[in-house]
């Protein structure tokens, strides 16, 4: 499959939110990232984007500010057709935009994806290094104990 010229990246709007949580929770189910309620989507519609080829969602992701400089990537999933065509990596640099916007200097991800990171320009770094506020959310995942994500940083 290739990318439509219709592709486009825009922020999320309440009619794409059924097609938002039938892509990340497909992950989710799989233990790829944390799964998401309708409610936490529409309570935090403002930090999503989508990429979207007229009616149909192919791609999504959120933004989430942490601290004065630090703003951590979220629930980015791609809808399986339509994977390795380089939307992740215009949603990743679209959100880095909005961050140089928003005049925060650091963007993170916590993620398995190390590779794909790295070719939208991320570095790894310690988790130490992190302030507590990152861990804030972990209370609600199962991996708590035991986790094994990569922290990754993207200076702008
Ligand atoms: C990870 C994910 C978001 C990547 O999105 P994508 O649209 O498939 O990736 P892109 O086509 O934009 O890839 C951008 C670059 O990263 C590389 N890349 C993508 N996925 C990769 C992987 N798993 N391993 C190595 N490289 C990868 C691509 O080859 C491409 O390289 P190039 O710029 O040299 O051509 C997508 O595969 C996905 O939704 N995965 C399942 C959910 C998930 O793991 N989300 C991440 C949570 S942090």
């Amino acid at each position: 499959m290739s990318v439509s010229s219709a592709l486009a990246v825009r922020q999320a709007t309440m009619s794409d939110v059924d097609q938002m949580l039938e892509i990340i929770n497909h992950y989710a189910q799989q233990g790829l990232m944390l799964p998401r309620t309708k409610l936490s989507v529409c309570e935090h519609l403002q930090s999503f984007i989508v990429a979207h080829d007229g009616e149909k969602v192919v791609g999504v992701a959120g933004l989430h500010i942490l601290w004065e400089d630090l703003a951590e990537i979220r629930s980015l999933a791609i809808a399986e057709g339509t994977k390795g065509l380089g939307v992740g990596k215009q949603l990743v640099l679209y959100l880095v935009d909005q961050c140089r916007g928003l005049g925060i200097k650091r963007t993170l991800s916590l993620t398995y994806q190390k590779e794909f990171f790295e070719k939208c320009g991320f570095k790894v770094v310690a988790k130490e290094a992190l302030p507590q506020k990152v861990w804030k959310d972990c209370i609600n995942c199962s991996k708590l104990p035991m986790c094994d994500e990569i922290a990754m940083i993207r200076e702008i």
